[in-house]
Formats: C-alpha cells, sequence, structure tokens
C-alpha cells in the first residue's frame, strides 16, 4: 500500500513538473489538440455532483446600483451590508469604471494570453517576490492540492509599490494600468460603504489599510474536452480583504449559497464584488467571505479580471483583528489577530484545497 501509495505520487510528480516544464499552461494543451483531460487536471470535485441545482433559480444574485451613491447612500449601505452579511458576494452597476474600459481590459487579459508562448515563457513563475508573473496553479505543486485546476493566469501587484509599467507585458500594459486606477477607486468607494454597513465612520476601514494593496489576476480558461472531470477553479474563499472580479460572457462562475451552488449570473458591464477571509476576520463574522468555484466548460476561452485587495506585500507585519467597535459582551471575539505575513504564508502553503483560511484563526 505505502509502496504504491509512493509510486503513485512519484508519478503525479513527475507528470507534474513535465507539465510545468512546458511553461505553456492549460492553453499549450489544448493549442496541443488533447481531447482526453490529464490525469492531473481530473478533479474529485468535477466528479460530484456538479450541474446548477434547477432549484436554485429562485435565488436573486444580489445587484446592486451605486448610482447617485451621495443621494442613496442609506439605501445603498443598506443593499450592500445585507448581500455582505448574506450572500458575501453582489454584483454592481454605475460603478464608475467605463464599459468599454472593462471590455478593453478583457481583450488585453486575452492578448497576453494568446500571444506567441516565446514571449510569454519569460513570465513564468511562482517567486512572490516577483511583481508580474505568469503561471498555471500558484498551487500546483503543494501536497495539500487535490489536482490542478483548468486554468492559467496572469498576476500583477499594482499597490503599494506597483510593477514597473516595462515589467507589466506589453499586450495588457496600458489597461492594466488604466483599470487598477479605475478599480482603485472603486475599492475605496467600496470600503466607504462597508464601514458604514458595519456602523463604522466611512473611512474606519480605509485607515487599517484595507485597499491599499492591489494584485490583479487575469484568468484564462481555455475550453475544455471533458468539463465533467475537471475543474476551472476549485471551491476556495478569498484570501484578502474584497474582491471586484470583471467576468466576461461565458459563465461558470458559482457562489455556495444557502447549501447549494448558485450561478453568477454574467451581466455585461457590472462587476462582481465579493468579501474575502480578513474582512470576515476583523468584522468578526457579520461579513461573509464565500466559498466560489468555477466550472470547466466545452466552450471557451473563458477570461475573468480578479482585483484581490490586500495590505500589499510591505505592510505584512500590521496586525489584524477583530474591530474593537463591533465587539462586547455579548459579541466577543471569534478570531485570534494575525500579521498579514503569517496569514499570507498560511493560505498560500495552503493552496486551494478546499478547506477554510479561517478556520486556522478561530478562537473554539
Ligand atoms: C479567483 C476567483 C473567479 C473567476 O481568482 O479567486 O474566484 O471567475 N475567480 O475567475
Ligand atoms: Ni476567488
Amino acid at each position: 500500500m505505502a509502496a504504491s501509495n509512493t509510486q503513485q505520487n512519484y508519478d503525479k510528480i513527475s507528470e507534474l513538473k513535465a507539465f510545468d516544464d512546458t511553461k505553456a499552461g492549460v492553453k499549450g494543451l489544448i493549442d496541443g489538440g488533447i481531447i482526453k483531460v490529464p490525469q492531473i487536471f481530473i478533479h474529485p470535485e468535477a466528479l460530484e455532483e456538479k450541474t446548477t441545482n434547477p432549484k436554485n433559480t429562485h435565488f436573486i444574485f444580489p445587484l446592486i446600483d451605486l448610482q447617485n451613491i451621495h443621494i442613496n447612500n442609506k439605501e445603498i449601505v443598506k443593499q450592500i451590508q445585507e448581500a455582505s452579511e448574506t450572500w458575501g458576494f453582489f454584483q454592481v452597476i454605475n460603478h464608475g469604471i467605463p464599459v468599454p474600459v472593462l471590455d478593453e481590459m478583457l481583450r488585453g487579459a486575452r492578448r497576453f494570453h494568446e500571444q506567441d508562448i516565446d514571449v510569454k515563457k519569460p513570465y513564468y513563475s511562482r517567486d512572490v517576490a516577483r511583481k508580474v508573473m505568469y503561471n498555471c496553479n500558484f498551487d500546483l505543486f503543494s501536497e495539500k492540492s487535490l489536482a490542478a485546476n483548468w486554468r492559467d493566469s496572469l498576476y500583477s501587484v499594482m499597490a503599494p509599490n506597483p510593477a514597473n509599467p516595462e515589467e507589466i507585458p506589453e499586450t495588457c500594459r496600458e489597461i492594466t494600468i488604466e483599470y487598477s486606477n479605475y478599480v482603485m477607486n472603486l475599492g475605496y468607494t467600496l470600503l466607504e460603504l462597508f464601514s458604514e454597513g458595519l456602523g463604522l465612520k466611512p473611512n474606519h476601514l480605509k485607515e487599517m489599510g484595507c485597499a491599499e494593496g492591489l494584485g490583479i489576476l487575469c484568468n484564462y480558461y481555455p475550453k475544455c474536452p471533458q468539463p465533467e472531470v475537471a475543474i476551472g477553479t476549485s471551491r476556495h474563499a478569498d484570501n484578502d480583504f474584497f474582491t471586484v472580479l470583471l467576468q466576461d460572457d461565458i459563465g461558470g462562475l458559482q457562489v455556495f449559497h444557502k447549501n447549494q451552488w448558485v450561478d453568477v449570473p454574467p451581466t455585461h458591464g457590472a462587476l462582481v464584488v465579493n468579501i474575502g477571509d480578513i474582512l470576515q476576520l476583523i468584522s468578526n463574522d457579520k461579513y461573509k467571505s464565500i466559498v466560489h468555484r468555477v466550472l470547466a466548460n466545452k466552450i471557451g476561452p473563458r477570461i475573468s479580471i480578479a482585483s484581490f485587495f490586500s495590505t500589499g506585500p510591505f505592510a505584512t507585519s500590521r496586525i489584524y483583528g477583530p474591530i474593537e467597535e463591533l465587539l462586547s459582551k455579548d459579541n466577543p471575539p471569534k478570531y485570534r489577530s494575525t500579521t498579514m505575513k503569517d496569514f499570507f504564508e498560511y493560505s498560500n502553503k495552503k493552496g486551494l484545497d478546499g478547506n477554510s483560511n479561517l478556520s486556522h484563526y478561530k478562537i473554539i
């Protein structure tokens, strides 16, 4: 038994390594004409029942209009608070980012992933010290990873201390910079709304540094010949304060709500916002960091742009715990405080293994 496990493990590692050495990602497999999903991508989560439960049609995924935010402030705060407490997810429209900017960001990501492999190869890395990197599965070699995800990604650090413009691939340089400026502004607006929804003064979360760090992840999900055995992004909750997600019109993103998977409807011009683990931690469980995933699809590619708000790698010694103002005798802290360094190291090492990062910090 032990011997065969070791053998299996060895085969898996050499298979992973051979795949990784191509630096061509999942897209390289598709370009090579594969018609079967390689073993390393066969994911137990995909083999479970994964079709959308037809019962979920009665759920209305929250859609919040940010138009006239100063006039309608109370109503918008209420909607955001409710969505953050129950779904941990919502979509926003009239968010201040022009739709042509969104469209060009999706096109820019696509240009990067679809250019000549020799231009992409120098960016292939998992070195967290790098400000720009492209890879297939940041946790490909993690022992806990159940199987590889069917997606390739380009990650750029945009704040604080952003990547130098020339470090960002030319195919998406200009738009990544433009989009990140817009998304940073939206991030600060959302932080005010999140703060008010918690009953705090509008600049509370901003002053805690909750939007100082911005990382932009350009995901490319190639079409999959056997979507029933692979998964685009396996179930996880985000390890940041909050995320702003731009998705194209293909679909496949699902949120685990009230014990079932609910589709997030692609809505042209809208952005998806979700609460991350650290905002759940500092809000002492008032806001929820909800598990989500992306299904693999027969059609593709699907493109998405995830903007992760965190402290960024240079403020990692800062300590975060449940916010004092929210605590009382009846609402004692549910989590121990942590440095961001500790939190990122823990969650990065753990990878997308299907378990929560937060349980590690929970006071039992
Ligand atoms: C993520 C994520 C969803 C998507 O990158 O954390 O959840 O639609 N992405 O790509
Ligand atoms: Ni996510």
